[in-house]
């Protein structure tokens, strides 16, 4: 199989096949995953709480994010893969762009980063410079101490205008995906059609371009509180590849997530 790259992946998009996400952080599992035919491969900031045992994404490094990256990029052959800018590495154009640097020669193809359309003079700057970027609305997990916890995002009117406009701004700005975690289905259906890059959704409903899940929540092997979006494909599967197999078959035929996944 060939190897994926953006225009395989806005391809997909348009012909309405779903893209599949899942994170990795190690070659083993990267190796797994490509091998059961995942598109998509994201070094999360989630390695701060599913590989390090934190309670939040914000002790995570770039360091630490650019050492994951590595053994990921050895596992991997055909899927495209992203990295996470962690919390504090993109306070200005000029940091993200030495960081995100750092991440794309450690073997990401393209980077993301939280937040709205204050970051779209750095995903301007990062575009300009050949750095692919993926921008993230909704439930942004490093803005854990303003968000007061982890909590479904865009329930307003007002709040879902202006995460229509920061995505808007974003795309405008040159980000190429957007991933959008715990919004309102009907929120991202809008958001998706509205857009014309790819939108990949973690508890953001059923009509994003593509779908995402921490390998550890789809294994079920994460401790911590298990939140409404994930489901447990080990559930009736005698294997991980048979997991992730069902994984990338349910997102692919539509039938993941389903609406009691949903906001
Ligand atoms: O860090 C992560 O794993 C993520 C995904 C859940 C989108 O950002
Ligand atoms: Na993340």
């Amino acid at each position: 199989t060939k190897p994926v790259t953006l225009p395989t992946l806005q391809n997909m998009r348009q012909k309405g096949e779903k893209i599949t996400m899942l994170t990795s952080y190690d070659a083993s599992f990267t190796a797994l995953l490509d091998r059961c035919g995942v598109d998509t491969i994201l070094i999360g900031d989630s390695l701060g709480m599913v590989c390090q045992g934190h309670n939040s994404t914000l002790p995570v490094t770039l360091q630490d994010v650019v050492y994951h990256t590595a053994s990921v990029a050895r596992g991997n052959r055909t899927a495209f893969i992203l990295a996470d800018l962690p919390f504090g590495t993109y306070g200005t154009p000029e940091s993200a762009f030495a960081n995100a640097v750092q991440l794309i020669q450690a073997g990401a193809q393209m980077v993301k980063l939280e937040g709205g359309a204050w970051l779209a003079p750095t995903v301007r700057f990062l575009t300009e410079r050949a750095i692919p970027v993926c921008a993230h609305l909704g439930l942004t997990p490093q803005s854990v101490h303003q968000m007061g916890g982890y909590k479904v995002q865009g329930k307003t009117n007002q709040a879902a205008e202006q995460l229509k406009a920061d995505a808007l701004a974003l795309q405008n700005a040159g980000a190429e995906m957007l991933v959008l975690e715990a919004i309102p289905a009907t929120l991202a259906k809008e958001v998706t059609d509205m857009l014309t890059i790819t939108t990949i959704g973690i508890g953001a409903g059923p009509d994003c371009s593509g779908q995402v899940l921490v390998l550890h929540d789809l294994l079920g092997v994460f401790p911590g509180h298990k939140a409404r979006f994930v489901k447990n494909f080990m559930e009736g599967q005698t294997s991980i590849d048979a997991a992730v197999t069902a994984y990338v078959a349910a997102v692919k035929d539509g039938s993941f997530p389903a609406p009691e996944h949903c906001f």
